[in-house]
């Protein structure tokens, strides 16, 4: 059985893209459904629609600060698409514990950093403030913690003497855009066990 894919972005979408284009291979146990994102003007809508695949854009600034009616609104519209596993790809918005809930164990994230280091923003000034020898990325499941839910996978990056948070996440960004196809993968079929990646 294949299961149903949906992709939460914000904007540029090049881990929504990597994720569409690996189940488009033969034998993928997933298929994409459904790209969702909550701002209109992000660029991955297009990507999105390139490769086929239905877009729909729930604006959260139309919810002025509502943020459980913004949330039913995504939920409503999800819900549409009938998706088995919602994959976070850059989508920049916190969700609340009665959103996660409902896509408890379903619900995927990407996340620049080898967490448990370095949860919420500024990821790679801070390894790089910190003087950390490697640098990475990874993906996990989404619990009401912020990036804390179990990890899926991971893959590391040495950090160069002369790097810069925009260089690191740049190369940082490749080893995402493997990382996230290889685990959504096998979560697809049922496969929770973390993978370490270089
Ligand atoms: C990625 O670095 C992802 O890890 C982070 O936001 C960035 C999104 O990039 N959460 P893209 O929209 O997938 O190109």
């Amino acid at each position: 059985m294949t299961e149903r894919v949906a992709i939460l972005i914000s904007g540029g979408g090049s881990n929504m893209a990597a994720l569409i284009d690996s189940m488009a291979e033969e034998g993928h146990p997933a298929e994409p459904v459904l790209v969702v994102s909550n701002n209109p003007e992000a660029g991955g809508l297009e990507k999105a629609r390139d490769r086929g695949v239905e877009t729909a854009v729930v604006d959260h600034r139309t919810f002025h600060g509502d943020r459980a009616a913004f949330e039913d609104a995504l939920h409503e519209r999800l819900e549409e698409a009938a998706p088995d596993i919602l994959c976070l790809a850059g989508f920049m918005r916190i969700l609340d514990e009665p959103f996660v809930a409902r896509w408890d164990g379903r619900m995927l994230n990407i996340h620049p950093s080898l967490l448990p280091k370095y949860p919420g923003l500024d990821t790679h000034g801070r390894a790089l403030r910190a003087g950390d020898a490697e640098a990475g990325c990874t993906v996990h499941e989404v619990t009401s913690e912020l990036d804390g839910g179990p990890i899926l996978g991971q893959a590391r990056v040495p950090v160069r003497s002369d790097d810069t948070p925009d260089t690191l996440a740049a190369r940082v960004l490749e080893k995402e855009h493997i990382l996230y196809p290889r685990v959504l993968r096998r979560f697809a079929k049922g496969e929770k066990s973390p993978i370490f990646c270089s």
